[in-house]
């Protein structure tokens, strides 16, 4: 049987959110926010490994006592979220039927439940899959004025989340070779390969932390489910 094995993302620079360190290092709740990610990882009891990849000039990690149990830290990241998983992936050198779960380390308020689920779901499954919520709400597609261009029929829409989970055999062999410049997630690269992989319903709660805005609302959930 595979092992488990969490790859976690977390070379990026967090341009978007404008902080003077990447966002995956502010402050949330007494820890810097990427320890909440990485915490529920390691709560998971199937996951063997929780890996994280950093940026080689990163300045950060090494000031805060991470403390968790099944952590390792690859300084491997490259330019690109694909990039960052594929130099992971090399130095991780998993077996090719090890499952791995790609996870953004942004999205703090993902649940051991959640990841129970998907894990439990793609047991068997031959290409694996990833978390995802079907879109609630309508849809409008922009013009070039920002005026509404068309009103885009929603069902069958799902906005992808993470982990995506493949197994790394799969996962390596679609990610050598792809322009990493238009690859957003993994499953669009198995999906290149002809696979299809399987939406499993997540939440709203794992949101990914992308404008200081975010932070209020990660603080909050955070906050409720340390008191249930
Ligand atoms: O920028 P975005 O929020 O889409 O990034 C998704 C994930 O990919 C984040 O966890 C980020 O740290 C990671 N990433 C990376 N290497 C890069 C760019 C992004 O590991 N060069």
């Amino acid at each position: 049987m595979g092992r488990y094995i969490a790859l976690v993302p977390a070379a990026g620079s967090g341009s978007r959110f404008g902080a003077p360190s990447p966002k995956q290092y502010l402050q949330l709740n007494g820890k810097p926010l990427m320890w909440h990610t990485l915490a529920t990882l390691a709560a998971v009891a199937a996951i063997d490994e929780v890996a994280v990849v950093i940026s080689p000039q990163d300045e950060w990690f090494d000031g805060f006592d991470w403390k968790l149990p099944k952590l390792a830290v690859y300084r491997v990241g490259g330019a690109s979220r694909a990039e960052s998983v594929c130099h992971g992936l090399e130095a991780l050198a998993p077996a090719d039927d090890d499952w791995v779960l790609v996870h953004d380390a942004a999205r703090c308020c993902l649940s051991v439940a959640a990841v129970e689920r998907l894990i439990a779901t793609l047991d068997n499954h031959p290409v694996g899959g990833l978390l995802a919520l079907p879109v609630p709400d309508t849809v409008k597609r922009a013009d070039s004025q920002g005026q509404v261009g068309a009103t885009v029929p929603r069902g069958g829409l799902w906005l992808a989340q993470t982990p995506q989970m493949f197994r790394a055999g799969l996962l390596s062999r679609a990610l050598r070779g792809v322009a990493a410049a238009d690859i957003t997630d993994e499953s669009s690269a198995v999906e290149r390969l002809g696979s299809k992989p399987l939406l499993v319903e997540g939440d709203a709660q794992n949101f990914k932390v992308t404008y200081p805005r975010d932070l209020a609302l990660a603080r909050a959930i955070l906050t409720a489910r340390k008191g249930e």
